[in-house]
């Protein structure tokens, strides 16, 4: 293929992708199977792969994620981004249109709209292209997130028809329940803390900085306000452009209503109270905006909200139901967690029958008694929290609800450790649900990821007397296993073998997952693999003082005693020693072995910011491919500080201190000569590759 045949072909499958994104996420009306859809999209990675020259910022292929944004970039917007003042009541609405009437003495029209609630964008675009995707930040300035915004599949990236040339387009990033369900799944199996509703979930997506990630957690924009100079010289209406912008390829929601009394709009508002559990995002309200541009520009603004709009904030649901009973749950640290059963309600859309009374301080703060009636709320709409109750119905005699003093599994005296609410179970080897929900830790996704086992497994096993550790696993064999059943499991041929070729497997999963999969209290995926990224191998880790783990980038004095303790339990060194021993990896892949003269032999570097001719993977795959060593935080065996734009200050602050120099990309390329021109490319080519 010519130079020139290639640019063609990128051209046309971009434009011919963007149209089907369109169809699918826009109009949900797709015309090409996800198949071929696919294969174009592999088509078109392939081709910028070959011809780098040809990619663009706005590719398609640039949803898929990669980029990853070391700071976000403070940016000043240049129209403030501004909140709605608030509404409660009909009479709060009546007054609101008593206010503009006084200003307009001509007849209203309200724009009623759903209240999305996630958190607020401005995006930017320059030539029917996305420039870039701010924050709302204070209001004045917010934090530049167009990587992670480009990964969002209802953001235009390229526009279509007769936009203008430079506008900005508000909207509202939403994460759907859809998403937040599975991303809350994922973090109960990693052991992650969950977030509480899908507004703060997609607030925490945004800030990641790795936008693959973003990319697989589906978030979603909805469009609501344009804004541009002169824009009421092209329409007349605010809905008016927002079906302009439909066209060009935005999202703008189909549930709007132009209203022009109070009734009107409160049937609006009836209608969508009722409604909005049956969608797949969250609302909080409503909001109306004074549809004429020429009205809204007589009405202007305050110094925090226009005018001409109001927010109408639905009530937090909530119910009234009877606590039946509690159950004293004990987790795989052995802690001990209260949980209300209720008597079945309906709530927000769903039946509720379980709360949770997060720990024994929580108890006495609402001297709760059996048979209370008390009331529930979904926090944020999802999670159903009690925060209240009715005296009144108390009845006469009731029990005042204990906190246990015993383990309800095992029956060990509980503990309590100073300075927390929580109680503890310490029998961590004899306790039942904590040896399983260690081992279900182990086996589970981002850990060891042993999928043919599950928890009704392990508790077969774990009853059968054949587990009672992670070690006992890899004991297994499939004369073991085979013809073992009960009601609910049975280990024919196929599980049996299945389940030995998934622990055979397991011994590949690299070391940063397995020490996550030991299930250390507070090490996390992440700490896991900070902690990893640091030291070479298990040894190192236990044999590194409480001082040298702390003084890890994000680790602290609480995770690294935690790393401390467990390895000074002979349980859990025997338990790693056997893991040892059946093959598992406790130590760092070899590095591939590199042709490269070894000019940074011996030198410890830290990459920090972003360069001109690497992606960040790319510099430190040169650091490495020519001898180096690269480490996440800087301390006193750092020898260069490798600096790219925008480099953190604390990062700057710490260098300084220490004494360690600070070099450029440049310095960098003159340091390791002139064999660098394989690793240099602006882009990393493997960014492309793994879309297949
Ligand atoms: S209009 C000047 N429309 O609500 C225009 N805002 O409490 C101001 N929001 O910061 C925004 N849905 O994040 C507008 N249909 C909608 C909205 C909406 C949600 C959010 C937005 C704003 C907040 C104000």
């Amino acid at each position: 293929m010519t130079k020139e045949e290639a640019r063609q072909r990128i051209a046309a499958l971009s434009e011919e992708l963007e149209r089907h994104n369109y169809n699918y996420y826009i109009l949900a009306k797709p015309t090409i199977s996800d198949y071929e859809f696919d294969m174009k999209l592999e088509e078109l990675a392939r081709l910028e792969h070959e011809f780098p020259e040809f990619l663009s910022p706005s590719s398609p292929t640039q949803r898929v994620g990669g980029g990853i944004t070391k700071e976000f970039k403070s940016v000043k917007h240049r129209y403030p981004m501004l909140s709605l003042s608030n509404s409660y009541s009909k009479e709060d609405i009546e007054d609101f249109i008593n206010r503009l009437k006084k200003s307009i003495d001509e007849d209203v029209e309200f724009c009623c709209e759903l209240k999305f609630d996630g958190l607020s964008i401005s995006l930017q675009y320059e030539n029917g292209v996305l420039a870039r995707a701010v924050t709302r930040g204070d209001g004045t300035q917010g934090d530049d997130v167009t990587t992670n915004v480009k990964t969002i599949r209802t953001v235009p990236l390229k526009l279509q028809g007769d936009y203008p040339p430079f506008f900005e387009m508000r909207g509202e990033i939403v994460m759907p329940y859809e998403s937040f369900d599975k991303l809350n799944e994922q973090r109960v199996e990693a052991g992650d803390d969950l977030f509480a509703n899908p507004r703060n979930a997609a607030a925490g997506t945004l800030k990641l900085q790795d936008s693959k990630e973003v990319a697989r957690r589906r978030l979603d924009n909805y469009c609501y306000y344009m804004m541009m100079d002169g824009l009421e010289d092209h329409y007349q209406t605010h809905y008016e452009s927002l079906q302009a912008a439909k066209k060009w390829g935005f999202n703008v929601s189909n549930y709007m209503a132009i209203c022009k009394s109070v009734e009107e709009i409160f049937d609006f508002i009836n209608y969508w109270d009722e409604a909005r559990h049956q969608l797949p995002f969250a609302i909080d309200g409503i909001v109306l905006k004074v549809n004429s541009y020429k009205q809204q520009q007589a009405l202007g603004f305050t110094a925090k909200s226009p005018k001409w709009a109001i927010a109408y904030k639905f009530k937090a649901e909530e119910v009234e139901t009877e606590l039946q009973s509690v159950d004293f749950q004990v987790g795989r640290h052995g802690t001990i967690t209260p949980v209300a059963n209720l008597a079945p309600v309906l709530l927000a859309g769903t039946t509720v029958k379980r709360a949770t009374l997060n720990n024994e301080d929580f108890i006495r703060q609402f001297d709760l008694h059996y048979g209370d009636t008390v009331t529930v709320v979904k926090g944020g709409e999802i999670i159903p929290k009690i925060i209240g109750i009715n005296f009144d119905k108390r009845q006469a005699g009731a029990l005042p609800v204990e906190f246990v003093k015993t383990c309800p599994a095992c029956g060990a005296e509980l503990i309590q450790h100073e300075g927390e609410a929580a109680w503890y179970c310490p029998n961590a080897q004899g306790c039942p649900p904590q040896v399983k929900g260690r081992i279900e830790h182990f086996i589970s996704r981002k850990a060891m990821n042993i999928e043919s086992l599950g928890e009704g497994k392990i508790e077969f096993l774990y009853d059968a007397g054949l587990i009672k550790n992670a070690a006992d696993l890899y004991d297994l064999t499939y004369d073991k296993l085979f013809g073992l059943s009960n009601d609910k499991v049975s280990f024919k041929e196929k599980t049996a073998q299945n389940i030995i070729d998934a622990l055979e497997k397991s011994k590949t999963v690299p070391f940063e997952r397995v020490l996550f999969a030991l299930g250390i209290r507070n090490v996390g995926e992440v700490v896991a693999k900070t902690i990893v990224a640091e030291y070479h191998d298990i040894d190192a880790i236990m044999k590194a003082s409480v001082e040298e783990l702390s003084a890890i980038n994000t680790v602290g004095e609480v995770i690294a005693m935690s790393v401390k303790a467990f390895f000074e339990n002979p349980v859990n060194l025997n338990i790693v020693e056997r893991l040892k021993a059946a093959g598992l990896q406790f130590a760092k892949a070899e590095e591939p072995t590199s042709d490269k003269p070894q000019v940074l032999a011996g030198k410890t570097f830290v990459v920090s910011g972003v360069f001109a001719h690497y992606s960040r993977d790319g510099i430190k795959a040169a650091i490495e491919a020519h001898g180096g060593k690269n480490s996440s935080s800087i301390s006193g065996k750092t020898d260069y500080v490798l600096a790219g734009d925008n480099m953190g200050p604390e990062k700057r602050k710490k260098a300084e201190a220490l004494g360690v120099p600070i070099i450029s990309e440049t310095d960098f390329e003159q340091m390791i000569g002139s064999s660098n021109q394989e690793t240099k490319r602006k882009e990393d080519p493997k960014q492309q590759l793994s879309l297949f």
